[in-house]
C-alpha cells in the first residue's frame, strides 16, 4: 500500500464528494476531483470556494491559505487523471452496479499500490469490491454530512480489506481532522444503523402524536440534545438520499422500522427533496 499519502482522488463531486475535496485540499493535499462534466466540476470547485471564503470572512483561515488550498484542487472528467493517486474516495450515486464498475476501472488504471476506498453510507464495501480482483485494498471511508463539519468518519473494513488498507484511510482521516473510528462492513456500519431507523421512527411520531414538524425538531433539541432537529436534519440530508438508504438497509435487514415512512417516500416522489430542492419539511430561499 502507499506509505505516504500525497495526492487523493475524489470521484463524483456532488454534495458529500465536494465536502471531501474540500478536506484534502485544507489539509494540504494535492486532490484531483473527478466529475463527468467539466460544468459538473467547475460547479464543485465554486461550492467549495465559496465555503472557503465564508471561513476568510469569519477570520477562520487566511486568504493565502484560502488561495493555497484551492490551488491543490485539480479537476478531470477522465478517470484516467487519477493514475497517480495514492488514495481515491468514491461518492457517486449510491447503486451497486455504477460502483462496482466504477472499482473494476480504478482498479486498471490506478497503481496497485492506491487504496480504493468508497464513501457508501448504505451498501456493503464487500459486495463494491467483488467486483476487482484486488479487494485487499477496497475499504469504506464513511463521512457524514456536512462533510467539511462533521467530525466522524467510519473506517469500514469488507470481508477482504487488508490491513494497510484500513490503516491508511484511518490515518487519512486523522490528517482531515476528522474523529476516525473502525467497524466492519455490516448494513448501515454503526451510525446510519441506529440514525436511520431512529430518524424513521420520527417522522412516524408526526402523524402518530399529530405534532408539528418544528415542534417534533423543537422537542429534539430541547428535550434530547439533538443539534437539530430530525426533520431539519433530513432536510439536510435529502429526503431522496435518505428514503434510499432505508430502503438499501430495509433490503438487507427486514426491520419493519428500516422501511421509509410513506409520508416520506411521497415526499420523495414528489420532489420535496429539503434544502437541494427549496423545499422538504421547509422552505428554503434560493432552492
Ligand atoms: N460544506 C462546507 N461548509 C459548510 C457547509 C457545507 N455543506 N455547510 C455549512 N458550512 C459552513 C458555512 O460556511 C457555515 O457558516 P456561514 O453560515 O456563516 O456561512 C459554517 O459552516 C457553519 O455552519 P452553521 O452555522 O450552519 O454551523 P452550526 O454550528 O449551526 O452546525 C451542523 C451545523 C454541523 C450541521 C450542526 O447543525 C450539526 O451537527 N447537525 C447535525 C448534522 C448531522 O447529524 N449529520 C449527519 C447526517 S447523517 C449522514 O450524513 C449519513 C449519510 O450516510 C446520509
Amino acid at each position: 500500500m502507499a506509505s505516504e499519502i500525497r495526492t487523493v482522488g475524489v470521484v463524483g463531486l456532488g454534495a458529500m464528494g465536494a465536502g471531501i475535496a474540500q478536506l484534502c485540499i485544507e489539509a494540504g493535499i494535492e486532490t484531483v476531483g473527478r466529475e463527468v462534466t467539466a460544468e459538473l466540476g467547475e460547479k464543485a470547485r465554486d461550492r467549495i470556494g465559496h465555503f472557503l471564503t465564508r471561513k476568510v470572512e469569519k477570520g477562520q483561515i487566511e486568504q493565502d491559505a484560502r488561495g493555497a488550498a484551492v490551488a491543490r484542487l485539480s479537476l478531470t472528467t477522465d478517470l484516467a487523471g487519477l493514475g497517480d493517486c495514492d488514495l481515491v474516495i468514491e461518492a457517486i450515486v449510491e447503486e451497486l452496479v455504477p460502483k462496482q464498475e466504477l472499482f473494476a476501472e480504478l482498479e486498471r488504471i490506478c497503481r496497485p499500490e492506491a487504496v480504493l476506498a468508497t464513501n457508501t453510507s448504505a451498501l456493503s464495501v464487500t459486495e463494491i469490491a467483488s467486483a476487482t480482483s484486488s479487494a485487499e485494498r477496497v475499504v469504506g471511508m464513511h463521512f457524514f454530512n456536512p462533510a467539511p463539519l462533521m467530525p466522524l468518519v467510519e473506517i469500514v473494513r469488507a470481508e477482504l480489506s487488508g490491513d494497510a488498507a484500513c490503516d491508511a484511510a484511518f490515518a487519512l482521516g486523522e490528517r482531515l481532522g476528522k474523529h476516525p473510528i473502525r467497524c466492519h462492513d455490516t448494513p448501515g456500519f454503526v451510525v446510519n444503523r441506529v440514525l436511520i431507523p431512529l430518524l424513521n421512527d420520527c417522522v412516524r411520531v408526526l402523524d402518530e402524536a399529530r405534532v408539528s414538524a418544528e415542534d417534533l425538531d423543537a422537542g429534539m433539541k430541547h428535550g434530547a440534545g439533538w443539534p437539530m432537529g430530525p426533520c431539519e436534519l433530513l432536510d439536510l440530508v435529502g429526503i431522496d438520499v435518505h428514503v434510499h438508504a432505508s430502503e438499501a438497509l430495509w433490503a438487507k435487514l427486514r426491520e419493519p422500522r428500516m422501511a421509509a415512512p410513506p409520508r416520506l417516500v411521497a415526499m420523495a416522489n414528489a420532489g420535496l427533496l429539503g434544502r437541494k430542492s427549496g423545499r422538504g419539511f421547509y422552505a428554503y430561499g434560493s432552492g
